[in-house]
């Protein structure tokens, strides 16, 4: 690849050349014709790059639509450094073009490759996405213009304009503020209609008012648009510009209307609201599935949950906890940040250990955090093991090999991880806010409580810790989280009426 790669320029071109004059070579891509077209813009994407929920959305949602065989799915994302070689090894570089953006010109490489019937699209500079990781720099704002620009020039490119532009979280934002300030006047563009799904309202994209022309590229006639509180807010301009936008329950959908968990947009969300949609994500159950999943100790399935026995046997082993199958192992996988409910465990989890249970704590945060629980599990070795740690095979072990999944988020748009939890038959504990709230039911396949309050939480907690006790209507109840149905194949139908009723 590196060979046919040219070198990217810097920010500070300054060159007036605006047509697509780089090497083109055959697009191999297989014009579908009769498929509506659809097009996600997003800032991470499974199996290639992932830092969270967002790409498993974006990842599993593109291959479900595509798998319905009507539509022709295609995601395009950044290309940073640190997707790995084995995928690059798969990918074909299609040529480059220039993109401007402002006084700028840049280098913009297209590559690509076809997974699961879903094309995907790669933007390479190397200026902008040569870095380890893929957010926490000081310029994510001109990264992530770039890259929006980038996703409108490259249709006349491929010759491909979508139906359904389908942008995801602040870092696409953009790409739905373009199309209608400066594309959707072309003859081409006139007919994509753009979606905008908001993962987490607390990442709005927020900037300085100076910037608008000079690092956005955006006309002061605009500004209107995108400003919000005296500042450029991102999210807040994709939810004007877009025809309609989602979130990711329908719980969510509701609290973000109110203060509480708006981050300061509900009076936007309010005047938008018959925009509005709450669609709860699904999860890639052949990925999650306890019989086929070749990290785990041992398979096993709803109808017999010996293997996951072993499962627990050789986590404790592993992470040097006593192996005794009678006490309960709570589990966390989470990120250690404070809307995850960490201080409400950070209140009492002292209190907790002093019954009969075992704590296991997988992820990485706020340092203070991090390190309370290293201390935590210096104190208590025999009862508490605190893996400071991502660690994506080691969570699967923790998710198959525990009883109970503590998730006691203060919000969560929807969150994954209790579905998954249920799929490997551990029973979460949530709270009831967002996703947690649509997805977890009260005896039906798990505990919730509604309060946020640590002594709440314990009290259900034991509660939970008290059932265990009893082995047949426990195991009852992991059948009945085992078997719940937290596929795609529901929530990608809402999607398609959305984009259906988008096209109207
Ligand atoms: C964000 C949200 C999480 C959601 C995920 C995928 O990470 O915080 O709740 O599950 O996006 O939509």
């Amino acid at each position: 690849m590196a060979n046919t790669k040219k070198s990217t320029t810097t920010a500070k071109t300054t060159t007036k050349k605006r047509s697509n004059a780089g090497s083109k070579k055959s697009n191999p891509i297989v014009i579908t014709e009769n498929k509506k077209k659809i097009l996600f813009v997003a800032s991470e994407s499974t199996p290639f790059i992932a830092t969270g929920g967002l790409a498993e959305v974006v990842g599993s949602l593109s291959k479900a639509l595509a798998a319905t065989e009507k539509y022709d799915v295609r995601v395009v994302v950044p290309l940073y450094s640190d997707i790995k070689k084995e995928f690059r090894e798969q990918f074909s570089y299609l040529g480059n073009i220039y993109v401007h953006l402002a006084w700028r010109n840049q280098y913009c490489g297209i590559f690509s490759c076809v997974k699961d019937g879903v094309t995907f699209y790669f933007i390479d500079n190397e200026f902008y996405f040569k870095r380890p990781g893929c957010y926490g720099y000081y310029d994510d704002g001109e990264r992530f213009a770039f890259f929006s620009r980038s996703v409108l020039e490259i249709m006349p490119f491929l010759n491909f304009y979508p139906d359904v532009m389908h942008c995801h979280d602040w870092q696409a934002a953009l790409a739905a503020i373009y199309l209608k300030t400066n594309y959707c006047f072309r003859e081409e563009y006139q007919f994509i209609r753009a979606l905008f799904t908001i993962h987490n309202i607390e990442y709005q994209g927020q900037y300085s008012l100076d910037l608008l022309g000079d690092l956005f590229d955006i006309y002061g006639a605009y500004q209107h648009i995108v400003e919000y509180k005296s500042c450029i807010n991102l999210m807040k301009g994709a939810i004007e510009c877009c025809e309609k936008f989602s979130t990711v329950s329908p719980r969510y959908a509701e609290e973000i209307k109110c203060e509480y968990y708006s981050h300061g947009l509900d009076p936007i969300i309010r005047r938008n609201e018959f925009k509005l949609t709450g669609i709860l994500n699904g999860i890639d159950d052949v990925s999650y599935n306890c019989e086929l999943d070749t990290h785990i100790f041992a398979n096993y399935s709803a109808k017999d949950f010996e293997g996951k026995k072993e499962c627990k046997k050789q986590l404790q082993a592993m992470l040097g906890l006593p192996q005794i199958p009678e006490t309960p192992i709570i589990s966390m996988v989470s990120r250690l940040v404070s809307h995850k409910g960490l201080d409400l465990v950070t209140n009492v989890i002292e209190e907790f250990l002093q019954s009969d249970v075992q704590v296991v704590i997988l992820g990485t945060g706020d340092s203070h955090f991090e390190e309370f629980f290293r201390k935590l599990s210096e104190k208590y070795p025999n009862k508490l093991s605190a893996n400071i740690v991502f660690n994506s095979d080691l969570s699967r072990k923790i998710y198959s090999g525990s009883d109970i999944f503590l998730m006691p988020s203060k919000s969560e748009p929807c969150g994954l991880s209790q579905m998954i939890a249920c799929r490997y038959g551990t029973i979460p504990v949530v709270r009831e806010t967002g996703g947690l709230f649509d997805s977890i039911k009260p005896l039906q396949n798990g505990y919730t409580f509604t309060n946020y309050n640590a002594h709440d939480m314990l009290f259900v907690l034991r509660q939970a810790v008290n059932d265990y006790k009893n082995k047949e209507e426990w195991t009852k109840l992991m059948r009945r989280a085992c078997t719940t149905d937290f596929s795609w194949a529901h929530s990608a139908k809402e999607y398609e009426s959305l984009y259906l009723n988008m096209l109207k």
